[in-house]
């Protein structure tokens, strides 16, 4: 590998969460950007038009080329609350082949069955080509399905057996290489570790997988020479891509590039592989030691010789929205990109260099991450907007809704248009969290009527309805409206859980706000799973719910994180989709 393929490849293994990713679809080129105005120039010409390599595992044949390797489906999943149900996971994973990441990390196979089944699903639906127009609009692109595995051969079957399925297959092993993890955790030498780590890559190899990737978990605290032996020793054994992680986010920036260089310079055969890296956010450094965010590739791409990566970047703000949504976490205003600050300007100096010339404070423009500005649309909705209006609105802000779900967040939007005069683009978002983003139904919201105040207790009666279309009345009192009415709830649906988190926020300002809600909810009985660690994790589910009634936006919200907990329930006792 050349100089320059190395250093593109070193920058192949980005790990981000919420996914700040994107790709070119492999068509065009890094940096797509419309003459919005005439005024706007000096940032926006960084260009390289160059198309997405073919794919091959240990090379990269334009060396200017970076792989984007996304593990939202793996790493990020297994976050507390974050945890997904296999249609999420299908969607994310549409979502990200459309943005055109070229590696999809879909999970962990042994971990659970649930996840194995997810990850199988994932390689037969969209590691295959023409299984969906979505990915077509995004120029055919088929990505790399990759599973985790632990260096053991059951491991390794299960990811196989669930990554097989894709055009595109690749199992991503690995073991710990720091003293530390050797003597407290492994309890192994490193001559062991490292017989243990080549014998694993072989063996994955000789099942017919012949895209390995290989990982020493916490390289960032291992000895450089321990790891030069071990890395040589797994590309003697057939490793394809060498991930180095810092798995405890302890290296600094320079210390990281110094490790990459020093494994570059040291390790022997390693020009016959990729090198990629995973960066984790202890000391919140894990984009800087990255470096490879793909905006910043975008903007400054030239600089750094010319890289560019696949991303199709004006998918970002989509996808963010649908991790996001799924997984319960939210992403913080001030975060880079897609948070709700990233293009705001309230100073009025910035104001008025904005009017002037907006690279004056912009070094991208929000149309290159698909988020339109709503008060240059030119739409406001009301109760009279019909359903064009509300699909280009949408697709301003970033979701592109059809079908069934836009006829139902239609009827919702009508329906608080009637009581709203003006319906803002975050009362839209909240409707498109409450109406689109749900899980699959189990238990159907029906109605709430609720009686509360001073002069006793608070009283509510909830209707749901079953999977057959059943109706299920419960009346409960509680300490307050919403107390009583999640009891109610829980006697319909007799399954004993736990409230852990429970936040309500008024969308916008005025005593018409939609009031959004997001619950954490935890059982008895939960479903586990197998953190890459060892360690079991006991799962907790996240619901969000959006009304202009507080009781009906909490009730929505705690369906819906049930819906989420009984259908991964009924998925493990399954053992599928
Ligand atoms: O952080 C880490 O070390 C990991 C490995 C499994 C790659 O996630």
């Amino acid at each position: 590998m050349s100089a320059a393929a190395a250093a593109a490849a070193y920058f192949s293994h980005p790990n981000i969460f919420p996914p700040a990713t994107g790709s070119t679809g492999g068509i065009r080129t890094l940096v797509y950007l419309k003459p919005y105005t005439s005024q706007r120039k000096p940032f926006q010409v960084v260009c390289c038009s160059s198309s997405r390599p073919q794919y091959i595992p240990n090379h990269i044949p334009n060396p200017n080329y970076v792989r984007i390797f996304d593990t939202t489906l793996r790493d990020g999943e297994q976050s507390p609350g974050a945890t997904m149900t296999t249609k999420e996971k299908l969607d994310i994973a549409r979502k990200l082949a459309q943005l055109g990441v070229d590696i999809i990390e879909a999970g962990f196979p042994a971990s659970s069955d649930a996840d194995l089944e997810a990850v199988k699903l994932i390689a037969i639906e969209i590691g295959n080509p023409n299984v969906n127009n979505k990915q077509e609009e995004g120029g055919g692109h088929v990505p790399v399905i990759c599973g985790l595995a632990r260096c053991n051969k059951n491991d390794i079957d299960k990811a196989w057996e669930a990554v097989k399925h894709a055009k595109y297959p690749r199992i991503h092993t690995f073991i710990a290489t720091s003293e530390i993890h050797l003597v407290y955790k492994l309890k192994m030498t490193k001559q062991q570790v490292v017989e243990k780590a080549s014998s694993m890559v072989a063996y994955a190899r000789s099942l017919g997988c012949n895209d390995v990737e290989f990982s020493p978990e916490d390289a960032g605290r291992s000895e450089r020479e321990f790891l030069y032996e071990i890395l040589g020793e797994v590309i003697k054994a057939g490793a394809t891509t060498l991930n180095i992680p810092d798995t405890v986010g302890y290296n600094w920036p320079r210390e990281f590039g110094q490790l990459i260089a020093d494994i570059k310079a040291n390790t022997p055969g390693i020009e016959n592989v990729i090198i990629s890296t995973h960066c984790q956010n202890d000391l919140g450094l894990s984009t800087a030691n990255t470096l490879e965010v793909v905006m910043a590739l975008k903007c400054k791409g030239e600089l750094l010789g010319g890289l560019y990566s696949g991303i199709n970047t004006r998918h970002i703000v989509m996808t963010s929205k649908m991790v996001e949504e799924y997984s319960g976490l939210l992403v913080q205003p001030h975060k880079a990109i897609v948070g709700a600050n990233a293009f705001a300007h309230e100073s009025g100096i910035h104001q008025d260099g904005m009017l002037k010339n907006r690279s004056t404070y912009e070094i991208m423009s929000p149309e290159d991450i698909g988020l339109f500005r709503s008060n240059e649309s030119g739409l406001t909705l009301g109760k009279l907007s019909g359903r064009h209006a509300l699909k280009s609105k949408l697709f301003e802000l970033g979701y592109d809704i059809d079908g069934r779900e836009l006829n139902d967040l239609f009827w919702r939007f009508k329906s608080v248009a009637e009581m709203k005069k003006v319906i803002t683009d975050d009362d839209l978002v909240a409707l498109v969290s409450d109406e689109v983003f749900q899980p699959q139904v189990v238990w159907k919201f029906g109605d709430v009527q609720v009686t509360c105040g001073t002069l006793g207790l608070s009283t509510a009666t909830v209707k749901l309805i079953d999977v057959d279309g059943k109706e299920h009345i419960a009346c409960s009192t509680g300490a307050g409206p919403v107390d009583a009415a999640y009891k109610a709830v829980d006697l319909i649906v007799k399954v004993p859980v736990k409230l852990l988190e429970y936040s309500m926020s008024a969308v916008t300002a005025g005593i018409d706000a939609i009031a959004s809600t997001r619950v954490v909810i935890d059982s008895e009985n939960n479903h586990t799973s197998t953190h890459y660690t060892g360690e079991k994790i006991s799962r907790t589910y996240s619901g969000t719910g959006a009304s202009m009634d507080i009781v009906i936006s909490s009730v929505r919200a705690y369906v819906g994180a049930l819906n989420k907990m009984l259908g991964l329930r009924k998925q493990s006792t399954n053992g599928s989709a």
